[in-house]
């Protein structure tokens, strides 16, 4: 590689201030040292209700390392084990699964259904290599950067939506399938407007932009309408800012948009999705949103009325799309995203992420047994965009000399019922109840029993947790997840990603991803199974790009403002949590 790379490895770490106090802070952070609570007086945290807002509760820095020009990427030519005729793909994406994620969720299992060593997951079973995750500007990657390595098979920059990092857009592998006569689908427990469904079937510069994305995705698109089939959440951005429920910043109603322009059937409660039958009695082109923004952790919804299952969600996509091509030369491409890991990842909640782990795995089961019976050939391929949280499987919790324990306790996992998320939502919701002054006796009361007992499973609370989560209620998300992490001997590095290579698991006719790839080369398999042109896409898009436009357009042209590099490091962490 030529030295113009360098910047991404210069040590621009600013080199002053690491006094010590702010040594002992990271070490609070990072190395688990006992925390001391330094604010004594009780409920003085309690100004910060007022600004209290759930989307920017944390307090993490995101380090985002200088811009990289340029780099060589070489892939294997080869293309053998391809079927000749009809095939179907199904790609999934746990976002922000590691490897210790694996270890972590097994050994869980294993504990709570009382298994043997060798009964693993279904992944475990799956297993096939592993993907180097870096972006076109950061040693870390973020979910955008990460699936447009997928989507158009290039790096790019953290933020970036299926755009390339000369701004000009990239064609992804669903839109060429689209063109070559596919079927196409989208399935996810985020918005479907967040930046992994984004890259498929829009383009914009900024993951930000999801007014946008919402718009392109059931239509307004340079090439039209590009998917079929849309299953998750993120309700808001399809709703006129007219309408209780909106966070969209104008007044188009992107569900009429999609019914009455683009023949869209749209669906927005269970008791719709459970009429699809799984998917036998299904219309397509079919946008589901079944949340106004994600879905719950899977933990909080062990048997929804409210939300449909993942694997559900999949068979129905799969049942749906297999019948509408069933005279088709052509078969399907699906995206199956396990959306949620990552947010218990950047939530250090473990409990959380055993069990949207579990669900993944049953939905590569799903699909698994989709490929087994199904007479048209093809292929599961299931990766993550990176890792989240720098888990590890062990924490030691005295520093030396105290001797590390060589264990982690999956029962303090199995004891939660709750997400450390939906706890703090809890406590919040407790406190700001309108109508009376909190009592400060009733409050403590809930705290230690409804939400520590009861919530987390915790019986043996100490009065120095309880004093942090009442003095500062806005980061009790990140009290409540330390508290099982702790006790369950579970380590975290950081509230962000990691650059930890992510493994990669597929069905018979994976061969060409065995062993360590770059994430550009799963892109390219995906593009080379379907045997479908990319390239001409892009072509496409960018002779269409000057005289096309949407709603959101304004005078910056459809793939919205161009960032600047504060704002790509602002909006990776923000849009995530
Ligand atoms: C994007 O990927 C394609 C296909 O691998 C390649 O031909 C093209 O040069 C890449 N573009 C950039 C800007 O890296
Ligand atoms: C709603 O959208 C319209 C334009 O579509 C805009 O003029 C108006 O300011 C928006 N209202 C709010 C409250 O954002
Ligand atoms: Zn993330």
């Amino acid at each position: 590689m030529a030295p113009a790379a360098q910047p991404l490895f210069a040590d621009d770490r600013p080199s002053s201030a690491h006094s010590e106090e702010q040594a002992a802070r990271e070490d609070d952070a990072l190395l688990g040292n006992p925390r001391k609570s330094t604010q004594r007086n009780r409920f003085a945290g309690w100004a910060q209700i007022g600004l209290f807002a759930w989307a920017t509760v944390a307090t993490i820095a995101v380090v985002v390392l200088a811009i990289v020009l340029h780099q060589h990427v070489s892939a294997p030519k080869d293309s053998k084990a391809k079927p000749s005729g009809k095939r179907n793909l199904i790609f999934m994406v746990s976002d922000g699964m590691g490897p210790a994620s694996l270890s972590l969720t097994r050994s869980y299992r294993q504990f709570v259904d009382g298994l043997p060593i060798d009964d693993v997951l279904v992944l475990d079973q799956h297993f096939i290599g592993s993907s180097r995750t870096r972006s076109s500007n950061s040693l870390v990657t973020d979910s955008a950067a990460g699936a447009t390595a997928f989507s158009c098979g290039n790096k790019s920059y953290n933020g970036a939506i299926s755009m390339l990092p000369d701004h000009s857009p990239c064609g992804t592998v669903l839109e060429a399938a689209k063109k070559a006569g596919y079927l196409t689908g989208l399935v996810v427990l985020t918005a479907v407007t967040d930046a992994t469904p984004a890259c498929f079937a829009s383009h914009v510069n900024m993951r930000t932009e999801e007014d946008s994305i919402a718009e392109q995705e059931v239509g307004n698109h340079p090439l039209g309408r590009v998917v079929d089939l849309v299953l998750g959440g993120g309700r808001c951005h399809f709703l006129p800012n007219t309408t209780q429920g909106s966070c969209r910043g104008d007044d188009l109603d992107v569900t009429q948009l999609a019914q009455e322009k683009y023949g869209w059937s749209y669906i927005d409660k269970k008791e719709e999705f459970d009429a699809l039958k799984l998917g036998s009695a299904v219309k397509l082109p079919l946008l589901g949103l079944f949340a106004p923004y994600n879905f719950p952790f899977k933990i909080d919804r062990p048997t929804s009325e409210v939300y449909p299952s993942l694997p559900d969600m999949a068979r129905t996509a799969i049942k749906a799309l297999e019948a509408a091509t069933q005279d088709s030369d052509k078969g399907f491409f699906l995206m199956i995203e396990g959306s949620r890991i990552d947010h218990a990842g950047h939530a250090n909640d473990p409990a959380a992420q055993v069990r949207e782990v579990l669900e993944y795995d049953q939905t590569f089961a799903v699909v698994q047994e989709f490929l087994d019976r199904s007479e048209v050939p093809g292929v599961v391929i299931s990766t993550s965009d990176h890792e989240t949280g720098g888990l590890a499987t062990a924490r030691q919790l005295q520093p030396l000399p105290a001797e590390p324990e060589y264990l982690w306790y999956p029962k303090v996992l199995a004891s939660a019922s709750h997400s450390a998320e939906y706890l703090a939502h809890e406590l919040m919701s407790f406190i700001t109840k309108p109508g009376k002054t909190p009592d400060l006796k009733k409050l403590e009361q809930f705290v230690r029993k409804d939400l520590v007992v009861e919530g987390l499973g915790i019986a043996d609370a100490t009065d120095a947790e309880i004093d942090l989560i009442l003095n500062s209620p806005l980061l009790s998300g990140a009290y409540f997840a330390d508290m099982v992490s702790r006790r369950a001997h579970i380590g975290w590095s950081t509230h962000g990603h990691t650059a930890v290579d992510v493994n990669i698991y597929g069905s018979k006719g994976s061969d060409l991803l065995h062993g360590n790839h770059e994430n550009i080369e799963v892109g390219k398999f995906l593009r080379e199974y379907l045997d479908v042109d990319v390239n001409a896409i892009t072509t496409e898009l960018n002779k269409k790009t000057d005289s096309f436009s949407i709603s959101t357009s304004n005078n910056v042209g459809w793939t919205g403002k161009i960032p600047t590099e504060e704002e790509i490091k602002a909006a990776a962490w923000r849009q995530d949590y």
